[in-house]
């Protein structure tokens, strides 16, 4: 019985992506599943079908699109220079959340993918449909996130519909994605330098594994979630150094992003009993007016707050498995905008492992607002 069932989901799969791959190579712009979000995937080397991917989202024309690709041998022909710590990074972590910019080839993409930039990001995902998809549709397939530009992520097909019905040729549903974050952005240079533009799925601490590398995260004044580097990543085969600088960060790092309807602030403070009395006063005065709360907050640190102490509350998982967290932080911002969630609060988590992306996605949905409760 199951053997039968799972034999029809796989040929219902495998029709809808092959449906899917024949309308990309059509020109056509269609959502497909990855492991880090979905992605709105279009012919990296058609114009038309990238602008359309730029109007779907309402994306400013300025900020690049990676592009996906299933086999490294797609690489060569959108590149010219593969420095060799890039080869390990591949060797390292691909197929996976790590979109690696490079030395864009002149005259095989459509220059509005890389918004006129001499670099590309490109990125082989670990997802078994999107995997397909890229070799059905047979060329570079650009994509950011699926969803309307300044919402969050999605990272079910369902959240694909909600921002873009009707103005998207497809979604191809894979189930929930799995990492939750989206990938982290490098770049990558001939003496070893690793520079990450956008903290991600691949954790600092994965790049430092890389021998002989140096990994340099680049941190601005408003980028604070991306300067607090443990002391501890200090140590192993590479170094890690936090540079202060506006420049050389990935365009996109300028638009808000991920903000939910309502105001989100994150409240932060080395007693988790000390930030939950803290939070839930907030709350309370917020609900005294009438004001629809919410709060995220870490299964652990539950029982500090008591009985209802908002309207919508949502556990991010343990404050130990923050895999549990990246994979539920999007689907809560969108779940406290579907509930009408005017003001929210939330914890915070140690900028450790895949920590650091969480918080720097955090940050970016309260628009900076960070409560010191010491
Ligand atoms: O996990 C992901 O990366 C997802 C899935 C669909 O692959 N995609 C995604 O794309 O998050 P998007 O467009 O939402 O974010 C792409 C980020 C932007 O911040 C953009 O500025 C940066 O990558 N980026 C793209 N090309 C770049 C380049 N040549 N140089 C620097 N940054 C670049
Ligand atoms: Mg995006």
């Amino acid at each position: 019985e199951e053997g039968i069932e799972s034999a029809k989901q796989d040929s219902t799969t495998r029709q809808a992506m092959g449906e899917a791959a024949a309308l990309l190579r059509k020109g056509g712009i269609v959502a497909f599943p990855t492991e880090t979000v979905y992605g709105l995937g279009a012919d990296a080397r058609s114009t038309a079908a990238v602008e359309a991917v730029f109007a779907a989202k309402g994306r400013p024309s300025d900020n690049p699109l990676i592009v996906h690709i299933a086999e490294r041998s797609q690489l060569e022909e959108l590149v010219t220079d593969i420095p060799p710590v890039a080869l390990t990074l591949m060797d390292m972590y691909w197929p996976g959340p790590l979109t690696i910019v490079l030395p864009l080839r002149p005259n095989v993409l459509s220059t509005r993918v890389t918004a006129g930039l001499d670099t590309v990001g490109i990125r082989m995902p670990d997802h078994r449909v999107a995997l397909a998809l890229i070799k059905g549709a047979d060329c570079p397939i650009a994509a950011p996130s699926a969803n309307r530009s300044g919402r969050p992520s999605p990272t079910l097909a369902s959240h694909v519909q909600e921002d873009l019905n009707g103005r998207i040729d497809g979604i191809l549903d894979g189930g929930p994605a799995g990492v939750g974050l989206e990938s982290t952005v490098v770049r990558v240079f001939s003496n070893g330098d690793i520079q990450v533009l956008r903290p991600g799925g691949i954790t600092i601490e994965q790049l430092g594994k890389v021998k002989g590398a140096n990994v340099i995260v680049v941190g601005g004044a408003d980028e604070e979630a991306q300067t607090a580097i443990s002391p501890g990543l200090m140590t192993g085969s590479a170094h890690v150094k936090t540079v202060d600088s506006e420049a050389p960060r990935s365009p996109g790092v300028k638009y808000t992003h991920y903000a939910p309807q309502g105001e989100l602030s994150i409240v932060r403070g080395s007693s988790p009993q000390a930030v939950a009395t803290s939070i839930k006063l907030l709350l309370d005065k917020a609900s005294h007016v009438g004001t629809v709360t919410g709060l995220l907050a870490f299964e652990e640190h539950m029982p500090f707050y008591g009985l209802n102490p908002a309207n919508v509350v949502i556990s991010l998982g343990s404050i130990d498995t923050p895999a549990e967290a990246a994979h539920k932080l999007y689907t809560s911002l969108r779940l406290f905008d579907e509930m009408g969630v005017a003001y929210m609060l939330s914890e915070a988590c140690p900028e450790e492992g895949l920590g650091e992306a969480i918080m720097n996605r955090l940050v970016k949905a309260a628009g900076g607002r960070i409560i010191d409760i010491e």
